[in-house]
């Protein structure tokens, strides 16, 4: 059976950069995600082999459906999970609605609350395996005008310790993984070409003491990691990857 993986997220961005991290290391690649063109780009891709399903977070049904399938595919094991999907908005504290909130933690923690829990049966039945949750340095340190966010990702950091100290019978492992700023689609200048991409960059990579943004797969080495066989004894770890930003 070939070693598997499942990323919810995995047509874009960190995501995007885990899942083509995984294929290189040898393991199939079940990749999440509502934007089906972008998931069979990444699954082209996937050189160890690939299956990508269309699945809203957001849709209990869909999570159901897709975790289903995966179970009845006789020739994989699946070992790691790794939730990664997520939405960010900004929004004022005072006087924001609560549209925003229910958003950002219907996809960024009730979303990756529910496929674990519909992944938890394969994981107990081989007799382990290992979760790794990207949040965010705003779920460690928050800043103004993004609580909404920063708490959807603090609560991701606490659900992953209560994860973590419930698993260990199973042998499950249970790990965050905190990016910084990094260059991906979630950001609106990422969308930026040429010299006005550039500036704001520079202006971004001030902001961190080792002098730049992240990648998308420096951040994926990181999820790698702390997913594999590199880290057996690391249960709970809240890793922040952000060129130390979340110092400052
Ligand atoms: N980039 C950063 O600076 C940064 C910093 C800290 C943390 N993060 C976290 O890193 C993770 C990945 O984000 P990214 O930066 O790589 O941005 P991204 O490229 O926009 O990726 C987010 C992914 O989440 C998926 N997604 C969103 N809503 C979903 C839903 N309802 N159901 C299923 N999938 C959904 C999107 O896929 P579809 O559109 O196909 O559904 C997309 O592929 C997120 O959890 C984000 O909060 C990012």
């Amino acid at each position: 059976m070939k070693k598997a993986v499942i990323i919810s997220g995995a047509g874009s961005g960190i995501g995007r950069a885990t899942a083509l991290e995984f294929s290189q290391q040898g393991y199939f690649v079940y990749l999440l995600g509502r934007n089906k063109e972008r998931l069979e780009e990444v699954a082209q891709e996937c050189r160890s082999g690939a299956r990508r399903y269309g699945c809203d977070l957001n849709n209990s049904q869909q999570i159901q459906k897709t975790c289903e399938d995966i179970i009845s595919q006789q020739d994989t094991d699946v070992q790691v999970l790794i939730n990664n999907a997520g939405v960010y908005e900004r929004n004022d504290g005072f006087t924001g609605g609560l549209e925003t909130w229910r958003k950002q933690f219907e996809t960024n923690l009730f979303g990756a609350i529910e496929l674990t829990q519909r992944v938890f049966p394969i994981f107990k039945k081989r007799g382990g395996g290992s979760i790794v949750n990207v949040s965010s340095t705003l779920g460690l340190k928050t800043a103004a005008q993004v609580s909404a966010y920063s708490a959807s990702k603090a609560a991701m950091n606490s659900w992953s310790q209560s994860l973590a100290l419930e698993g260990g019978e199973h042998k499950i492992r249970v790990n965050c993984v905190c990016p910084g700023i990094v260059d991906t689609p979630i950001h609106e200048f990422n969308k930026l070409k040429g010299a006005s991409k550039e500036k704001v960059l520079n202006s971004m990579s001030s902001l961190q003491p080792l002098g730049s943004i992240g990648t998308p797969e420096q951040v994926a080495k990181a999820i790698f990691f702390l997913a594999g066989d590199n880290s057996p004894w690391t249960t709970g770890a809240v890793l922040a990857v952000d060129g130390g930003i979340n110092l400052v």
